[in-house]
């Protein structure tokens, strides 16, 4: 059987945790390929809601196989927090397997992430301050360490020592390697019988038939390569870096469902030509609660980017989307669309500019559709959405030739109306 990929489509926060929630119901194993504790995913199960960092959004299903694969980065303090906090609440947390390939955040990198971020003022990124960017140049300068280190006590003891000789310099409060050792090992006892080749499981997963999802962080506007450098993530969130983050080839790979918001928000700093100007933008973000899972942040929001949806389209070879938070569109008369952008020389384009400094002096082109002002609360089906919503999932599946499979109607596990004809993302 082959896999999926679930893609955040915008600058994250599109809702990528309910829906892998409700695609893990049908599959067997579910992956994160990338990220860290950067990421919140939350999932709404019951009036109860869990928000979910490093787990992959299938944990809340007992008996589903949830890998935290090698192109993730973990907080090993963090993650213990996390595996508490679901079995404090009755979760089962046996199911989840990490790799040992994954690198591990530090409390160096929590700080240096700070630290530069301070330095940086007014030009800042808005990181999450979780260590991710510096944890992942540790990974590429190859002065990482992995989740495997915690295997052997003295290994991890030893690159203590080597990393703090070099860190310490960098931090206003020095770490003393033994302390950090033993403060460590209390997560490595935890952490140790979870530290698997996880390569392999889904290898073996994918042959016998077992449906596999590959859970991306963040966004593919967040994404180190393909994003809005500089204010992105230090990761590949787009759907081409799912198979090297878990261990597998591309061709094992048949879906990609792309997850974006009815509009956009984006947290933390860069350029984001469709944020509203104007109290709308407080309505949005007061009827979506649009504030950070992770970090609490106000996220800005702006209306629907089409010129970014079919560049997150492209990028990532999508093969379906999930329009997720229609309802908090209910409240509009009229829904302005962002159809081109409008480039400093007074030309046009629906094509994603290759150039920074395009982007950041893209004006949005809008097209503007009619509201439908009715609550979506009960609709169970796409013949029951108002005309005008239909026309407006339509107008997004002929701009991005991507047809839309799901459509999120609240934040309750079974608010999601799932469109005819579309692949049956079991929710058998
Ligand atoms: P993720 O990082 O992509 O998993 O998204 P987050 O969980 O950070 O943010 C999405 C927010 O929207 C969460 O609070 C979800 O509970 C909520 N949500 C998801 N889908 C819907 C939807 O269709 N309607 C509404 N109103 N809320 C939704
Ligand atoms: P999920 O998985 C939204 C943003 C930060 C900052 C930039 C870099 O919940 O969609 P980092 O800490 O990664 O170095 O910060 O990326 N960012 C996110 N924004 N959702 C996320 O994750 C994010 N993870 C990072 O706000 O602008
Ligand atoms: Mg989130």
């Amino acid at each position: 059987m082959p896999a999926t990929v679930i893609v955040g489509a915008q600058w994250g926060d599109e809702g990528k945790g309910k829906i892998v929630d409700l695609l893990a119901q049908g599959s067997d194993v579910v992956c994160r390929y990338q990220g860290g504790p950067n990421a919140g995913h939350t999932i709404v199960r019951d009036g109860e809601t869990f928000a979910l960092h490093h787990v992959p959004s299938g944990i809340l299903y007992p008996g589903k196989v949830c890998v935290i694969g090698a192109g993730c980065v973990v907080d090993p303090a963090l993650l213990v927090r996390e595996l508490d906090g679901l079995e404090s609440r009755g979760i089962a947390t046996d199911g989840l397997r990490v790799s040992g390939n994954a690198h591990l955040i530090m409390p160096w990198h929590v700080a240096i992430d700070s630290a530069s971020e301070r330095r940086l003022g007014k030009l800042q990124i808005g990181t999450t301050r979780r260590g991710i960017g510096p944890a992942y140049a540790d990974k590429a300068a190859r002065l990482g360490i992995r989740v495997q280190d915690i295997l052997d006590p003295k290994i991890l003891r030893q690159k203590f020592e080597t990393a703090l000789a070099e860190k310490n310099a960098l931090l206003d409060e020095p770490l003393e390697p033994g302390d950090l050792a033993d403060r460590m090992e209390e997560c490595a006892v935890r952490l140790r019988p979870y530290v698997a080749d996880t390569s392999l499981l889904v290898d073996r997963a994918l042959r016998e038939g077992k449906q596999v999802l590959l859970e991306g962080a963040q966004g593919t506007l967040l994404d180190l390569d393909h994003g809005t450098y500089p204010f992105v993530t230090s990761s590949n969130p787009t759907a081409g870096a799912a198979a090297t983050g878990v261990g597998i080839g591309p061709t094992r790979i048949e879906r990609v469902l792309g997850v974006a918001k009815a509009y956009v928000t984006r947290v933390g700093e860069g350029p984001f030509p469709t944020e509203i100007e104007g109290p709308d933008q407080d309505r949005v973000r007061e009827l979506g609660h649009e504030y950070g899972t992770t970090t609490g942040r106000e996220r800005r929001c702006g209306w629907l980017d089409l010129v970014g949806l079919r560049f997150a389209a492209r990028v990532n070879g999508m093969t379906l989307l999930a329009l997720t938070k229609l309802d908090v569109l209910s409240a509009f008369d009229e829904l302005p669309v962002c159809v081109r952008y409008r480039l400093p020389d007074g030309s046009e384009t629906d094509e994603f500019p290759a150039h920074q400094s395009d982007f950041h002096h893209a004006r949005p082109v809008y097209e503007t559709l009619p509201g439908w002002r009715e609550p979506l609360d009960d609709v169970l089906e796409v013949d029951g959405l108002p005309d005008a919503a239909r026309r407006y999932i339509e107008f997004v599946e002929e701009a991005l030739d991507v047809p839309v499979c799901m459509i999120g109607t609240g934040a309750e596990r079974e608010r999601v109306v799932t469109a005819p004809g579309q692949p049956a993302y079991s929710r058998s």
